[in-house]
């Protein structure tokens, strides 16, 4: 049986990677504020995510979690948000075409701000100052007035996640998600000399979309084809703000988080009897719980039967970030204690965390093959295993950034500098996203052929 359970419990635990509030009245105005407003998700998108993610945990769909590493007030467009969400469309369905199954698309977005730090310091020249936490908490500016945690950028996160769902909301269901607009798009990327190898299977969506044309399924007969369901999700790692936004879903009376569709828990936030694990156990939405090398099968299982002790498919995803060479590893012990507990999991592969390194250029970057490795590790681990790799969680962007390292148009150490925006991590850009895509895909066309040959 689940224990009792309130929004206010965490504060009674143990909290890491949160910040001190000088000003406890100010903290206290805000949260009484964000109390009052409207949920930004509601618990029907919450539950219909979840029933999604049921259908990904048993090989039925596959999850395309992505989005910025940490959102930003100074970086905040509809055109930033457009093109994440164009990208991710186009992602969508080159994965669609291997797997042969519904992407769930999720992403890291309207709601993305809070940040878990390795340092709660940071040095330069000499001069010492806390860490930048997010836009959500504090100023990435390296002056000791802008790194003081400031209560009220809780209410300008809300607002700009409001208005990132507005946008998404409109965009998924306007007409702009057709798929023969969406595919359209993808066509130009693999018109480029070193994109032509993915065009064959590009050609091969456009000979399906030819033919669902001709046997009559069009826009106006398929509403699916124009529309899309899109979800969104942060790391709930400043439980103030997501306290504030707790509610109560009307139609089962449980508890509902109502700052995104899905939340997850960080690295360096999961201690089993922590605040953060204490806050998302009572919330009926998906849960995300990130896995890396320092998780032990014990901590793991403590852990699943706190945050899904009904054992209910879809409510827990495990995304696993090991780093390219260490999923072997890690991976199978973890697989093994979900088999030995009959747990059902979503597992999804983050192959961001575990390969961030310096470049010879200084700056923090991430290399598309170790990208690309981590993955196949994921892929044939769980092939090996007989069970399911059910998704890929990516910081990119729809943007032309110049962060990781590599791809068909390639960016190199020096090509750093060029355009390096993110206020966190390194993100993949519009052309490698789509590039992993097609390589993704081709992973799930063989790993589904190789299960219809095993079935005969
Ligand atoms: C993140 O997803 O941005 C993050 C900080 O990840 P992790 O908790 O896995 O390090
Ligand atoms: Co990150």
């Amino acid at each position: 049986m689940a224990q009792a359970w309130t929004k206010s419990d965490w504060r009674n635990k143990p909290r890491v990677q949160m910040p001190d509030y000088l000003d406890a009245d100010a903290l206290g105005a805000v949260e009484a504020q964000l109390a009052k407003y409207p949920p930004l998700v509601f618990a029907g998108e919450a539950r219909k995510l979840k029933s999604s993610l049921a259908a990904v945990s048993r090989g039925e769909a596959f999850l395309l979690q992505g989005g910025d590493c940490a959102e930003s007030f100074a970086e905040f467009s509809a055109d930033t948000i457009r093109d994440t969400f164009k990208v991710m469309l186009q992602m969508a369905m080159v994965l669609t075409y291997g797997a042969k199954v519904p992407v769930v698309k999720v992403g890291r977005m309207a709601g993305q701000f809070a940040k878990p730090r390795s340092a709660p310091t940071e040095v330069k020249d000499g001069v010492e100052l806390p860490s930048y936490r997010g836009d959500i908490i504090n100023e990435l500016d390296f002056t000791p007035e802008a790194r003081i945690p400031n209560a009220s950028k809780m209410l300008q996160a809300y607002t700009q996640a409001a208005a990132s769902l507005n946008l998404l909301r409109a965009f998924s269901t306007g007409g702009y998600a057709d798929v023969h607009q969406v595919h359209a798009w993808t066509l130009g990327f693999t018109e480029g000399e070193k994109a032509a190898k993915y065009r064959e299977m590009a050609n091969n969506i456009s000979a399906a979309l030819d033919f669902m044309k001709a046997a009559g399924v069009t826009q106006e007969t398929a509403h699916t084809l124009q529309s899309v369901d899109f979800y969104v999700s942060h790391e709930a790692l400043l439980l103030e703000y997501e306290e504030a936004l707790c509610r109560i879903d009307s139609t089962s009376g449980l508890p509902v988080a109502g700052s995104g569709h899905m939340i997850w828990i960080g690295d360096r936030t999961r201690q089993p009897d922590g605040a953060h694990v204490e806050f998302a156990r009572g919330v009926q939405n998906p849960i995300g719980l990130k896995c890396g090398p320092t998780t032990t099968p014990e901590d793991l299982k403590v852990l699943m039967s706190k945050l899904n002790p009904a054992n209910e498919a879809g409510r827990l995803t495990l995304i696993a970030r090991f780093g390219a060479g260490n999923v072997g590893e890690h991976l199978p012990r973890l697989i093994k204690t979900v088999k030995e507990e009959g747990a059902n999991v979503v597992w999804t592969c983050d192959p961001m965390h575990g390969n961030t390194i310096k470049s010879s250029t200084g700056y923090k970057t991430r290399p598309f093959e170790s990208v690309l490795r981590e993955v196949r590790e994921f892929f044939a681990i769980h092939a090996s295993e007989g069970t399911i790799p059910g998704g890929v969680h990516f910081e990119m962007t729809g943007k032309d950034v110049t962060e990781c390292t590599g791809g068909v148009r390639a960016v190199t150490d020096e090509d750093l500098s060029d355009r390096y925006h993110t206020a966190c991590d390194p993100r993949l850009n519009a052309s490698q996203s789509l590039e992993l895509a097609f390589l993704v895909s081709e992973e799930l066309s063989s790993l589904r052929e190789a299960r219809e040959r095993a079935a005969g």
